[in-house]
């Protein structure tokens, strides 16, 4: 087990509560800030989402929708189960308890890829590497939800951004062994003809966003695609 699984699997119970004191609310506004702006999609894949109090949201906001997680973390994974079970939700939801960097959709793609949280976990070049390969798995006509930290431009919230930024990156290197020293911008990744912001929320004094990016081309439906051809098996909880 990697330092990374054992950290988180140590943090688990406590996560939402550690984010309250600097926090309060905002990381929860941020992680669901622009689900209302999805349209009903029916396949979403989510990276890293922790304890899974933004998977319950997505259930919740996105009633047709058959969501896969793939979360490195078996306690962070038991706790996703705990809410889906809550909500009743076992038939529509496949968590994977695996290294995201390592898992393969099986040729598989989807609505909407979400990553809350999840990339700043990367150095640069592991970016370099992964991003794409999870930005391909954005179906065309679909969309990538990103919510993170970001280090505002200038003045004072540019200070308190890269304060927090250092205390957090020393309270993750020391519990889950991260190696990533410094918050790396990933705009820059979505740049090219295939991709548009759709909407950006901002909160935290800038030290906090929410983005959505839709991915260019005709949704593969109304290209005579049927998602069932591509499903995965239900119920793999
Ligand atoms: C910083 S936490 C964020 C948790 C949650 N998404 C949130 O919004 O607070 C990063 C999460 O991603 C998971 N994670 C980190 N690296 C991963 C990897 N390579 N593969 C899968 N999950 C990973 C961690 O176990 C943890 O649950």
């Amino acid at each position: 087990m990697s330092d990374s699984v054992r950290g988180y699997d140590r943090l688990a119970r406590w996560y939402g509560v550690l984010e309250k004191p600097v926090f309060r609310k905002d990381l929860q506004l941020a992680r669901v800030a622009l689900l209302s702006e999805l349209p009903p999609v029916d396949r979403i894949l989510m990276l890293g989402d922790g304890d899974g109090r933004l998977l319950a949201e997505v259930l919740r906001t996105q009633p047709s929708a058959r969501v896969t997680s793939v979360e490195q973390s078996p306690r962070m994974r038991r706790l996703q189960k705990r809410r889906v079970t809550q909500l009743g939700a076992e038939d529509r939801v496949r968590l994977v308890c695996q290294d995201a960097r390592q898992w393969t959709a099986g040729g598989e793609t989807f609505a909407c890829v979400i990553a809350p949280f999840f990339l700043d976990c990367f150095t640069e070049s592991e970016l370099e590497c992964h991003l794409p390969q999870w930005m391909a798995l954005v179906e065309p006509g679909g969309w990538f939800y990103h919510v993170d930290f970001v280090v505002p431009a200038a003045g004072w919230r540019r200070l308190r951004a890269t304060f927090w930024s250092a205390v957090m990156h020393r309270f993750f290197k020391w519990q889950t062994g991260l190696t990533v020293r410094e918050l790396v911008p990933v705009e820059a990744f979505f740049d090219g003809a295939d991709w548009v912001i759709q909407q950006t929320q901002t909160l935290n004094h800038g030290f906090v966003q929410s983005r959505l990016y839709r991915r260019n081309g005709l949704p593969l439906a109304t290209l005579g695609h049927s998602p069932d051809d591509t499903r995965p098996p239900v119920g793999g909880m």
